[in-house]
């Protein structure tokens, strides 16, 4: 025997039972964007590994542990995309979209790749909804985003999704915070892991972001950001604060949220949701600020502020919500004899023509076994074709759920009938 051949691990098949969910969550996303005019950008899975190296950052576990990089034929060195901004920033830049439009809000749904230790809602290949905002230094940028993600959650419905906020500062204050950190740490560099006294010299914010236990301990204790915000940033911040309270939007300020990520600038943002179905992955998504990244990758001077939301954690959290998403044809129809066959393929054809969602079962087969069939699709009318109705042009619709069946004529009004019944379906 050959032997079996299984998906990649920490790479999941999403299958009819769970794909409906997925498609609650994305025609949510979608609505949601287009209330606020967001619009769709589908760049390549693959980018150069250059571009997430310098826009990330090398000292982050995401570019120095988690890349799938790879030389493809002609020994270039290209990267599954591990996040979803620096390729929407790159193609900003590529298409001149600066000398288009002033100010430009752009989405994305689609997958992300990252090597991590995979447990319950964390994968190799997980999927973000993302929305990206290039051209706006007010507060008010972060703020209309927060709400987007707010007005996104209320729609799915999710509750219990927790707001923490921070300030990371910019290039003015960032140096004296990184500075009071270093010395921190070094006061501490013994009780440090192997990684994070490497970190100490290379990038000492990335120390906050450790996973090890002692680290986090040492990271708790550590100075704050928010003591060392210079007056424009900490103006900013309080601005972002006000403007989320004038909206209602609830948030805790909680100044170890550093994000992971090299190119964030004053705001931070995380979106949490602490609930037993995400055990520690509990961040269902985060985002922030990010003023000099478009200049950095080859860009103009524009300020840009964006969010990534985890669709395999929204969706776990759904599934724990019991609602079903699945849905059910408004018809089956089945066939009684041999003869009744052809009648049923054209009636079939034309109302899915119409608009009417039918199954049938293509195998024919005893009136018995398509019975099943028709329970097991939980359609809401069963239609049996037979000599008779084939002869009189009438047929009987049978409730699924039960009661009275519906007399239908079977001709060119039959869709409207049957949209009359289900004015829903
Ligand atoms: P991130 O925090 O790295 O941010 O990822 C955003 C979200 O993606 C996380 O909060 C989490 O829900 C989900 N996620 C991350 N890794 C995994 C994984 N291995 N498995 C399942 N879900 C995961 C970014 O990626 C930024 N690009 C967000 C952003 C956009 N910042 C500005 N604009």
């Amino acid at each position: 025997m050959s032997q079996k051949i299984t998906g990649v691990k920490g790479m999941n098949d999403l299958l009819p039972g769970e794909i409906e969910i997925w498609h609650h969550v994305e025609r949510q996303a979608r609505e949601t964007f287009r209330r606020f005019g967001y619009q769709e950008i589908r760049t390549p899975i693959v980018e150069d590994t250059a571009l997430f190296v310098r826009s990330v950052g090398e000292a982050t576990d995401m570019v120095g542990k988690e890349m799938y990089t790879f030389r493809d034929k002609g020994d270039r060195s290209l990267t599954l995309r591990p996040e979803g901004t620096a390729p929407a920033v790159r193609a900003y830049i590529e298409h001149a979209i600066a000398q288009k439009e002033p100010v430009t809000h752009w989405f994305y749904i689609g997958p992300m790749f990252r090597y991590e230790r995979m447990k319950t809602g964390r994968y190799r290949q997980f999927w973000q909804i993302g929305a990206e905002a290039i051209g706006v230094k007010e507060p008010a940028q972060e703020v209309e985003l927060i709400d987007l993600v707010r007005q996104f959650l209320e729609s799915l419905p999710l509750s219990g999704v927790m707001l923490n906020l921070n300030s990371l500062g910019d290039d003015q204050c960032r140096p004296k915070y990184i500075e009071a950190l270093v010395g921190y740490f070094r006061a501490h560099e013994a009780e440090l892991c192997a990684d994070c006294r490497d970190r100490l010299n290379r990038n000492p914010l990335r120390i906050l972001d450790c996973k090890n236990e002692r680290c986090q301990q040492l990271a708790a204790a550590s100075p704050s950001v928010l003591d060392s915000l210079c007056d424009p940033c900490r103006a900013h911040f309080d601005e972002v604060k006000r403007q989320l309270e004038l909206l209602e939007i609830r948030y805790v300020v909680n100044p170890r949220i550093v994000r992971g990520i090299d190119y964030y600038t004053r705001t931070a943002f995380e979106f949490v949701a602490e609930h037993p179905a995400l055990g520690t992955a509990s961040t269902v998504g985060g985002g922030g600020r990010y003023d000099k990244l478009v200049k950095e990758l080859g860009g103009p001077d524009v300020p840009a502020v964006g969010f990534g939301l985890g669709l395999d954690r929204l969706v776990l959290l759904l599934k724990e919500s019991g609602r079903s998403f699945a849905t059910h044809p408004l018809l089956f129809v089945a066939t009684a004899e041999e003869g009744a066959r052809d009648h049923a393929l054209k009636l079939v054809s034309n109302l899915r023509r119409k608009g009417i969602a039918v199954e049938t079962d293509p195998r024919g087969g005893s009136l018995k076994s398509q019975m099943k069939r028709a329970d097991k699709s939980a359609a809401t009318y069963t239609l049996v074709l037979g000599g008779n109705e084939v002869q009189t042009g009438t047929a009987k619709l049978k409730p699924m759920a039960g009661g009275e069946p519906v007399t239908v004529t079977l001709d060119d009004t039959l869709a409207d009938q049957l949209k009359k019944l289900s004015p829903d379906a």
